[in-house]
């Protein structure tokens, strides 16, 4: 087992892996639990303490594992709880830990807990949020996530039931406290089987305004984030969770939540509160959403991703605890979306790793982050396989309202996909991923971006990535030190300080494909530094101007 002190997480690095694209043992071209149990060795040379496993439970797969209809197995497609105890000891006998995905917001309409509230089981029919009709229509105006009405009606309750997601995934009613000691009971379930904490799927949905009014219209149907994010009972809900469950426990808790504010979070994280030791927010990744919504990018605006970082960083210092991530299973991969994916793709995958892994708060690593793969660059909507890009496509192109070039080429940027092709192992036939057919198509350059390669090559992405792992684990500078911005109006540098003992670390990272003078303030640069990492070969001293795509970490005594 793992070394244990209360806070060891805040020292550690997380890894998400995406079981269905990351390693596959039986031929069938779906990633499973056996194929991840292959490659524990290569997470240990990566260097990270703890894996997060996106759902591997049994699911109709409408969304892709996170449609659950029992949460306490493993889909037959992934192997069997005897594989999961085989991962488990894999990983603790190498030092790490395993996450658990806990979806809970909601659950797939095949679930046996919706089948009987359907059909008005009386322990069950208040265990889903239903509503009669309104004027003849659904209950209020509010749009789901993935396009469409929130609201399904059932013929047989003859009532609407609301899907915040999709109509095959309705919401939990956690008015209820029967669903919430339900929860409760599945969260226990995985921790005495030897999980070591949760990951929390859109954990603040959970808590809905009881009244469900209208939300301000933004299109076809009204906005629900005002009464149903960050609902008036989340934070009481949080709380009795964590007494319930996490209290005494060696665990590590981290909630999804987008449209979490800077506020809102260091209470959600300041421990004195007893909910979660860190959230996902979504702010950063939500900048570049032009007026038509994430399939509509813009450019990066670098001044404006420094703002909002920087406010994180300093809104939570001593008071909560910030997670650091660029990539998911729900972004584009951050190299194409950032960086530049061709000419400088290692030079720009590991400066935009470096600007964040120095931060304070725990980075998370998504599958193939490591590696600097790409996004897929599909064009033809039949490769896609994701749901949200499949109903947005059909919503706006079948429909007139977004011609297909533009549509197209927005999703190619960001949808989820881009993410989700399988891990590329080798320079081989589909990457080494499966001996099958994948479910979802292989990125062509694996015949360049492979682990393989990359672990032969000390110059790849891949060591980088080990490097700034290694360095969190030598310089309590790098968990701890209190965060400073530097150069806020500086179109092109990403640079900041963190200082921690009397020890002032230094991060420097060129954004853009100049060369760019930096002018740093006077007591910063003093002559007594050591350079602690960089992705260039000679770098120079602190103030010596920084190449294309060019980072650097020097440390002041
Ligand atoms: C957030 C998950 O990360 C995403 O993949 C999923 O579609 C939604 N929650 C709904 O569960």
């Amino acid at each position: 087992m793992p070394e244990s002190s209360a806070d060891w997480w805040k020292s550690s690095v997380v890894y998400q892996i995406y079981p269905s694209s990351f390693s596959d043992s039986d031929g069938d071209g779906v990633g499973d639990l056996p194929g991840i149990i292959g490659k524990l060795d290569y997470l240990k040379l990566l260097g990270v303490d703890v894996v997060w496993l996106s759902p591997v439970y049994p699911s109709p797969w409408d969304d892709n594992g996170y449609d659950i209809s029992d949460h306490t197995a493993i889909d037959p497609r992934f192997g069997t709880l005897e594989d999961w105890d085989r991962l488990r000891d894999g990983l603790h006998e190498r030092g790490m830990r395993l996450v658990m995905d806990l979806v809970v917001n909601h659950t797939s309409d095949r679930h046996p807990w919706f089948t009987a509230s359907r059909e008005g089981d009386p322990d069950r029919r208040d265990f889903y949020v239903w509503r009669p009709g309104r004027d003849g229509g659904p209950p209020n105006n509010w749009g789901s996530v993935f396009s469409g009405p929130a609201w399904t009606y059932d013929e047989g309750r003859g009532e609407y039931y609301l899907h915040l997601f999709s109509p095959s995934q309705p919401d939990l009613d956690w008015e209820n406290p029967k669903v919430r000691a339900a929860v409760h009971e599945i969260a226990l379930w995985w921790l005495a089987r030897g999980a070591d904490g949760f990951r929390m799927d859109v954990i603040n949905f959970v808590s809905k305004n009881p009244k469900l009014p209208d939300g301000p219209r933004t299109g076809d149907y009204g906005d629900f984030a005002e009464h149903a994010i960050n609902g008036p009972r989340m934070h009481e809900f949080l709380h009795e969770m964590h007494e319930t469950v996490f209290a005494g426990r060696d665990v590590l808790t981290v909630g999804e939540m987008p449209g979490v504010s800077v506020e809102q979070a260091r209470i959600h994280t300041n421990p004195v509160n007893r909910e979660l030791d860190m959230v996902f927010q979504f702010e950063h990744v939500d900048l570049d959403h032009g007026p038509g919504g994430k399939f509509d990018p813009r450019p990066l605006d670098l001044v404006r991703l420094k703002a909002s970082l920087n406010r994180w960083q300093t809104g939570l210092n001593d008071r909560g605890w910030n997670s650091l991530y660029w990539n998911n299973h729900d972004q584009p991969r951050v190299v194409s979306r950032f960086g530049d994916d061709g000419r400088y793709r290692v030079e720009s995958a590991t400066a935009i790793a470096t600007t964040l892994h120095m931060m304070q708060g725990t980075p998370y690593v998504y599958q193939g982050e490591e590696l600097g793969m790409t996004n897929a660059h599909l064009d033809d909507i039949a490769d896609y396989r994701d749901l949200e890009t499949l109903n947005y496509h059909r919503t706006m192109v079948e429909s007139g309202r977004v011609d297909a070039a533009t549509a197209m080429a927005g999703i190619a940027r960001m949808s989820r996909d881009n993410a989700r092709t399988p891990m590329q192992w080798t320079a081989g036939e589909n990457a080494g991923f499966t001996t099958g057919t994948p479910w979802i198509g292989v990125n062509p350059n694996h015949t360049r971006i492979n682990a393989e390669a990359a672990v032969a090559d000390q110059g790849s992405v891949f060591h980088h990535y080990r490097r700034l792992i290694a360095l969190r684990k030598k310089h309590q500078v790098i968990a701890h030190g209190r965060f400073a911005p530097l150069l806020e109006e500086d179109p092109r540098v990403y640079a900041y300080t963190r200082a921690y003992n009397g020890q002032v670390l230094l991060v420097l990272a060129n954004w853009s494909d100049h060369t760019v003078k930096v002018d740093l303030p006077e007591d910063v640069a003093g002559p007594d530094s050591t350079l602690l990492i960089g992705n260039l070969p000679d770098p120079g001293p602190a103030p010596a101007p920084l190449r294309p795509w060019e980072a650097r970490v020097h440390l002041f005594h």
